[in-house]
């Protein structure tokens, strides 16, 4: 039987793993699992932490880049039970599977103060009404794009996928265009081809499950939204390459200036505006919010949340840290350095900062009108039905047609279990 969690306990020792696995207890060296530091702020952050607690230091396990290799590694972890991760750096997507299996504590509600965060962002970390996690960062999807080139060619930001495929014909035709690609987002088979297969779907005013949670992928809207995917790699207004973009790959691209429009996360803007000679695009562009099919289009959410594993030591630490990361001051030091989106309200509010990243307002709308993915016990299975349809569709290893009714029948099982 589970016993009750016994909250903000920090009687020291060398913490309880193999008493009650839900007491935040234990003070001492802990480690912070979490995937590729893109940015570097994440061992700053770490560092300042280890310098104001040197009883209590925190070592960083990297764990891989994409968020299937990070899940993976974690799953694996809670499953033989092992201490070697205390706090987990959980995408917003898997806390219903981590706190279903219990491979997370659940943590005192009363020790954040939850109403200054994003609902949206909290809303990812609960489980049956009860937190698992805490939101440092979240995510919503924006379309990036050169804004030099589309000034030049006399063109707005599109709205639509037809206003963006006729601005890149329009920017073609530019001297300035030679060589470069219309528009590329994350479709290598892995979360980001989730997240992207799924904002295509909403940019066509379909979900990937209905209120009751039912599937709903045999619908026009779904098709409409996967084909507008699929036509672009067979038009070529998608490159080729495309196909094994993850996050990284594609910023790659954007910053050496070979793409026109690009699908992308927050944390892009900074570096992609960075003057050390690591992009050409520094200055040249700006953001807006995702198309539509016939008017603007939605994001999935997004975003990280730090829990910690029911198996580590030293839990007081661990909990400790966690409010470390989310103060105001250093989720505003990690907007300043990463350009990342913070989960505190205040700091979209902040005059000073959004005159620094102007950005901000079209971020907020972004993650205020992002939809979730479907929040699942087995996400696992259901991402990957996701990922393997949407993937061959877009290969042309299935029609559309087939691809869609393979996801929908997978997503009926595993929905219905
Ligand atoms: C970002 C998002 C996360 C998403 C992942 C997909 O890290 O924050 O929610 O699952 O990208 O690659």
């Amino acid at each position: 039987m589970a016993l009750l969690a016994a909250c903000g306990n920090d009687s020291g020792g060398g913490g309880n793993a193999a008493g009650n696995p839900d007491a935040l207890d234990g003070r001492g060296e802990i480690t912070f699992a979490t995937g590729k530091d893109t940015s570097g702020n994440m061992v700053k952050l770490v560092d300042k932490w280890n310098a104001e607690h040197p009883t209590e230091k925190v070592r960083i396990v990297e764990l891989p880049e994409s968020a299937d290799g990070q899940r993976q590694q974690m799953v694996q972890n809670a499953q033989v039970k092992s201490d070697a991760f205390t706090v987990l750096n959980l995408d917003v997507v898997w806390t219903a599977e981590f706190a279903a299996n219990k491979w997370v504590v659940e943590l005192p509600q009363s020790q954040f103060q939850l109403d200054k965060f994003l609902k949206p962002a909290v809303d990812t970390a609960k489980y049956r009404d009860k937190l698992y996690a805490v939101p440092v960062y979240s995510d919503g999807g924006l379309l990036y794009y050169r804004k030099d080139l589309l000034d030049k060619a006399g063109v707005q930001a599109p709205k639509t996928w037809t206003e963006l495929l006729s601005a890149c014909q329009k920017v073609d035709a530019l001297p300035e265009a030679t060589g470069m690609e219309c528009y590329a987002g994350q479709f290598e088979k892995y979360e980001g081809l989730t997240c992207n297969f799924s904002e295509a779907v909403q940019s066509a005013g379909g979900s990937l499950l209905n209120a009751e949670g039912k599937p709903t992928l045999n619908t026009p809207e779904a098709k409409a939204g996967l084909n507008v995917l699929v036509q672009g790699f067979q038009s070529g207004a998608i490159p080729r390459e495309a196909i094994t973009y993850k996050e990284e790959e594609g910023r790659r691209a954007f910053q050496a200036g070979k793409l026109l429009f690009h699908r992308q996360w927050p944390y892009q803007w900074a570096l992609a505006n960075k003057t050390d000679g690591s992009s050409q695009v520094a200055g040249k562009f700006d953001v807006a919010p995702l198309p539509g099919q016939t008017s603007g289009g939605s994001s999935t959410l997004g975003g990280h949340n730090f829990a910690i594993s029911s198996f580590a030591k030293n839990k007081a630490t661990a909990l400790d840290f966690i409010k470390f990361f989310t103060s105001e001051e250093n989720e505003k030091s990690n907007l300043i350095a990463t350009s990342q989106a913070p989960t505190l309200a205040s700091l979209y509010e902040d005059a000073e900062l959004t005159k620094q990243f102007p950005y901000l307002p079209t971020l907020k709308d972004s993650i205020l009108s992002a939809k979730p993915r479907p929040q699942a016990v087995k996400y696992g299975d259901v991402t990957s039905a996701i990922q393997e349809n949407a993937y061959a569709a877009l290969t042309g290893a299935k029609t559309p047609d087939q691809a869609l009714a393979d996801m929908q029948k997978k997503l009926e099982e595993l929905t219905a279990q």
